[in-house]
Parts: structure tokens; C-alpha cells; sequence
């Protein structure tokens, strides 16, 4: 099949290339970057340069596409420094382009990486924008099926956490305590995206996609034993206080505050709402296989 995929080779991209390509289809990959070029083609793939943002680029490529992966980055929005950029509103720019490029190319069928939360527009934080994307490419015509794909939080969200190791000897957040959660490698998403490529499409599907379920101390436990601090702890602070240290290390307040509310509601469950109703198998890739990447990234 002819497939286009956005997000370039980032860590869901890369594996999901490689994975389509020794599949026998023909891809192409969409970048912002013109130097990606090579990396994209060693792969097997055809590269695309352009913005997720344009329209009449988008539309372009989706040309002749059987299926086309559609996703949205807050990195695409901006610099989560700087303080002009309202993140929700330009991410539904992106959503937009999508929705007018799958029209005018004719592209039948997509598979858009959404998120766990995207079932609510209610406290969930700055991840709302997600459910903004959802709802937008939902306004198509009814014979463009969508398979949504929504991941748990990924494993590598935790590499934030080697800061507050460094400087206060513990993980610190607004969230905590021994309630298992879900978490996902992008491993384990390529592979769920790829296996929803060749399955048939039909209206509009929602798939969750975890890898593990654990609580942020086994998590503590592990990813300490890791880099040699076994008795590693994960601290729980107040929203205010976790709001203010972000503003004064110089984040969005949009996003600073999003991200506060979005962990907020890891710990009260209002996250995993629809998810626990709807559990996946989990993937393959667990948290003590994450705990080494982690420990390599720790010593660096
Ligand atoms: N973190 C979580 O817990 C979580 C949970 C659920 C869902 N998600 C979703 O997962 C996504 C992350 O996927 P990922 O890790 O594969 O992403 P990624 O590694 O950050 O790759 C995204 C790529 O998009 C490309 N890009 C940036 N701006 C662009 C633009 N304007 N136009 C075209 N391409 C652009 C960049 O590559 P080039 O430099 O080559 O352009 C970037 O590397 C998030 O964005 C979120 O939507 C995350």
C-alpha cells in the first residue's frame, strides 16, 4: 500500500518506518527538515519536506495515499519557553490542515495518534488539545474512516524526572503514591499502529495502547535501583508549588499549568477514565526494560 506518514522518524516514527517498509509498502515520511533527507531514504522510505501546518503541502502528499498517519506535536507549535505561543489553539491549526488536506487528496482512511484523556475536554490539562484534533478530523464526511490511537503516558516523559534526582536527590511532582497506572513505549505504539495499518477499517474506532501497568513508587524503586540509588523516592508536592517552580525555570504559563492540571488528573484517576473501561492487552516493552534507557541517559 501507498502510506504517508507525518510526525517524521521521531521515536514512534523511526520503528513505525522501518516496521511498514520491511512490509513491502511504499512510504513516505513527512519532515519539517530538509537535512532528514538521508536518514529518511536510508531507511527505505521517501522523504517529504514541509509543515504539518500547510494545507496545500499536506494535500499534495496525501495524493494517490491509501492511508495516511496523522499527528499532532507541541513542538510544532513552538519553543515550551516561549511565552507568546497559545500551544491548544495553533495544535488545532494542525488538526484543520489535516482535516482540508484528507478532503481535497481523497484519502480514505487514517490513523491518528490522539492520547489517553482525549476522551474529555475536562481536566485533563494542557493534553485537551488532542480532543480538539479528534473532534475536528471527526467532522469529515462520514465514508473517511478514522482509526483514533490513543497511548498512555510515555515511558520517556520520566527522563524529566533526572533533574530533580540531580538537584534534590528525589522525583518530585504534583502526583504520586502506590495506585498502579498505565505507561507505554513508542515501541510498543509503532506496533500497534502498523498491526491497525493492515487491519481493515470501518466508521470510527478508538484503540488504547499500554505497555505496563505500575505506581509511581514501584516506578521510584525501579528506576532507582537502576542508577544506584535504591532508596530513591518520589515525592508529592502541591499543585501551586509544582505550577510555580515551572514558572520560575522559565516555561508557558499555558503550558505550565497544563501540564500541573494533566498530572493532577494521573493521580485522581479523571485521566485513566474511559481507559479503565476499555483496557488493552499491554505491549511487550515493561518498565524494567525502560529502567536501562533510562540509567544511560542518568550518567550522560
Ligand atoms: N508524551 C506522552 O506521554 C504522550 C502520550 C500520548 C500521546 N502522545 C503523542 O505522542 C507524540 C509523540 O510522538 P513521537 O515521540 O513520535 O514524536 P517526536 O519524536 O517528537 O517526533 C515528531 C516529529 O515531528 C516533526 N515535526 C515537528 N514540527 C513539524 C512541523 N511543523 N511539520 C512537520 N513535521 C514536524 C519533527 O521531525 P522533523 O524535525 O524531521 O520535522 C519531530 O521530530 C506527541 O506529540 C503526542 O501527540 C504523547
Amino acid at each position: 500500500m501507498n502510506i504517508v506518514l507525518t510526525g517524521s522518524i521521531g521515536n514512534i516514527g523511526k520503528p513505525l518506518t522501518e516496521e511498514l517498509v520491511k512490509k513491502g509498502h511504499t512510504v513516505i515520511v513527512i519532515s519539517s527538515n530538509a537535512e532528514r533527507t538521508a536518514a529518511i531514504e536510508n531507511i527505505g522510505a521517501k522523504a517529504a519536506i514541509g509543515s504539518m501546518f500547510d494545507a496545500d503541502f499536506l494535500t499534495a502528499t496525501f495524493k494517490g495515499a491509501d492511508i495516511v498517519y496523522l499527528m499532532e506535536t507541541m513542538e510544532a507549535a513552538g519553543d515550551l519557553f516561549d511565552k507568546s505561543i497559545n500551544f491548544i489553539s495553533s495544535i488545532s491549526k494542525i488538526g484543520e490542515a489535516y482535516k482540508i488536506a484528507v478532503e481535497q487528496s481523497g484519502v480514505k482512511k487514517i490513523v491518528h495518534l490522539s492520547s489517553i484523556g482525549a476522551h474529555t475536554d475536562q481536566g485533563t490539562g494542557i493534553i485537551v488539545f488532542h480532543h480538539h484534533v479528534e473532534n475536528i478530523l471527526k467532522q469529515l464526511p462520514e465514508d473517511v474512516a478514522i482509526k483514533f490511537i490513543r497511548p498512555v503516558g510515555i515511558y520517556f516523559n520520566m527522563f524529566s524526572f533526572i533533574r530533580t534526582i540531580k538537584n534534590k536527590g528525589s522525583i518530585i511532582s504534583n502526583w504520586g503514591g502506590d495506585q498502579k497506572e498505565p505507561w507505554v513505549s513508542p515501541l510498543d505504539i509503532a506496533d500497534v499502529i502498523a498491526e491497525e495499518i493492515e487491519k481493515p477499517f470501518e466508521g470510527r474506532t478508538v484503540r488504547y495502547v499500554a505497555s505496563d501497568e505500575v505506581s509511581p513508587n514501584e516506578i521510584a524503586k525501579a528506576l532507582g535501583e537502576a542508577i544506584g540509588q535504591p532508596d530513591l523516592k518520589w515525592k508529592v508536592i502541591p499543585d501551586e508549588e509544582l505550577f510555580q517552580n515551572w514558572l520560575n525555570i522559565g516555561f508557558n504559563e499555558q503550558v505550565a499549568r497544563g501540564f500541573v492540571e494533566t498530572q493532577a488528573s494521573q493521580g485522581s484517576g479523571v485521566l485513566y477514565e474511559d481507559y479503565n473501561k476499555n483496557k488493552p492487552v499491554l505491549g511487550k516493552v515493561k518498565l524494567a526494560d525502560f529502567a536501562k534507557d533510562f540509567a544511560e541517559a542518568y550518567r550522560v
